[in-house]
């Protein structure tokens, strides 16, 4: 075996999820669960590689994803595969591949769990980060753009998060953005000079990206751009009414953003990104603040706070034309996704309180040989009885058991001495009071279960 140097440690943009973290990812994905559930998506579970070209085709070759932050790999057979940057190109492929398209209409769908982009890590930024999505297949109706919006909306409140906004565009359909294209290529050619080295690079393969440009430079100049939601085909405009008025019946707070693009080619029509306006943050005194989200982040994994830009909880939008251009039917969509990692340390910093996963009722003490003997056999018993059981096995003085369960703050410990092991009883101690009695062992399920109840 070859002896390393020094200790190899996590790769760079990535992190561990150690145990006392569990507890924000377990009602996190359980929030997704009930409410993607109670909106009707069924759960769909994609691999986290696929071949490049899936991401070639719909993210789109031009994009800064799939140009600069794919992880792709030549497989031994010779394949081009792709580690997912992203979940919807995935989704819509498994759509047309399992025959999605014999359905009723529209077919909706949600995933969990890892993405990769190779991005500069920074806080909230990783490489491998986690994402939840949200896909509603088969349907142009604007009210399933709205009711992507609200799902989104839903799992952040049901998480306990506040002060959420929703920056809304439209990017119009193939028809309008080609118009729009020329309004673009009218403004900036004459000031290309201005543009940063991407911008200008964008303004030859895809104008419309120099709206999403966070350059300074660039974004003095877009600020007098033209708005693509002033080119709009009569279609197209009236679809992005709609999912606005949907959007007031719910109550969901939106502003207009019509410098919003988003990053990816396959995107039609609405688009969208969630953010926190004020974050109240826990700052380093442990106390609520309130600042800007403009001068905050979220950190997923750490409490403390860091000044930099905003960052977005998640976005989508529509992608009317993405299945037909994978080879599937004509079935218009829309989605969401939301970034866990980020959804987590909004929370920390909102101080959300999560209950722990795991809190046990009552502490097994075990002293003796014998007694360790038989402890394990019981503690499963216990289990099986629906008991919430801890232990601490390896230690052999009771004044040490007791301090742990002590630590735990369960209600009872369990003693079971040499002579108790013989002798076929237990001694139940109450922790709030030290009283303790001896009970029968083959009757301890029951002693406990009525105790527990009072
Ligand atoms: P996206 O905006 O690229 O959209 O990612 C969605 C969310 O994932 C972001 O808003 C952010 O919270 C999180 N995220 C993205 N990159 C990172 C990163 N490097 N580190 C931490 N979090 C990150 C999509 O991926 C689309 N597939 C969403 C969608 C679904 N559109 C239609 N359907």
């Amino acid at each position: 075996m070859a002896k390393i140097k020094k200790p190899i440690q996590v790769p760079k943009g990535t992190f561990d999820i150690l145990p006392d973290d569990q507890k924000y990812w377990k009602k996190v994905r359980s929030a997704v669960s009930d409410v993607a559930q109670s909106y009707g998506f069924g759960r769909i579970d994609t691999p986290m590689f696929e071949y490049s070209d899936l991401y070639m085709a719909s993210v789109g070759e031009a994009t800064d994803v799939v140009e600069k932050q794919m992880y792709s790999f030549k497989s031994k057979g010779g394949d081009m595969l792709s580690l997912r940057p992203e979940g919807t190109a995935g989704v819509a492929r498994a759509y047309i591949e399992n025959g999605m398209t014999n359905l009723p209409q529209p077919v909706k769908l949600y995933y969990t769990g890892p993405m990769f982009r190779y991005e500069q890590p920074q806080a909230g930024r990783f490489r491998q980060f986690h994402q939840v999505g949200l896909e509603i297949i088969g349907d142009m109706d604007p009210i399933y753009d709205a009711e992507v919006i609200n799902a989104f909306v839903v799992i952040c409140r049901e998480l306990g998060l506040q002060n959420l906004n929703v920056e809304m565009n439209t990017i119009g359909c193939n028809k309008c953005r080609s118009d729009f294209r020329s309004q673009l290529l009218r403004y900036y050619k004459p000031r290309a000079a201005k543009l940063c080295r991407d911008c200008k690079r964008r303004l030859k393969e895809n104008p419309l990206r120099l709206l999403d440009c966070k350059e300074e430079k660039c974004e003095q100049l877009k600020a007098h751009a033209p708005n693509l939601i002033d080119h709009l085909c009569e279609e197209c405009h009236s679809h992005f009414k709609a999912v606005l008025e949907y959007l007031d019946e719910t109550e969901i707070p939106y502003s207009l953003n019509p410098h919003l693009v988003r990053g990816f080619d396959y995107y039609t029509k609405t688009v969208f990104e969630v953010f926190l306006e004020d974050e109240h943050i826990v700052g380093d005194d442990g106390h609520p603040r309130t600042e800007k989200a403009e001068q905050s982040s979220y950190d997923g994994g750490n409490e403390k706070t860091h000044r930099r830009s905003k960052l977005a909880l998640g976005g989508g939008g529509r992608y009317d034309n993405l299945v037909k251009l994978l080879g599937g039917k004509d079935a218009p969509a829309v989605g969401t996704g939301l970034g866990l990692d980020r959804v987590i340390g909004a929370m920390k910093q909102q101080g959300v309180k999560v209950p722990p996963i795991y809190k046990p009722d009552v502490f097994l003490v075990q002293l003796g040989a014998l007694s360790k003997k038989k402890c394990l056999k019981l503690y499963e018993e216990l289990r099986q009885a629906g008991i919430a059981v801890a232990e601490s096995f390896g230690k052999d003085s009771i004044k040490t058991q007791l301090r742990a369960a002590d630590r735990d703050g369960v209600i009872l410990s369990l003693i079971l001495g040499q002579k108790e092991a013989i002798d076929g009883v237990i001694i139940v101690r109450d922790m709030a009071s030290g009283a303790q009695e001896t009970v029968p062992l083959e009757k301890i399920v029951k002693i406990l279960k009525e105790k527990l109840k009072k």
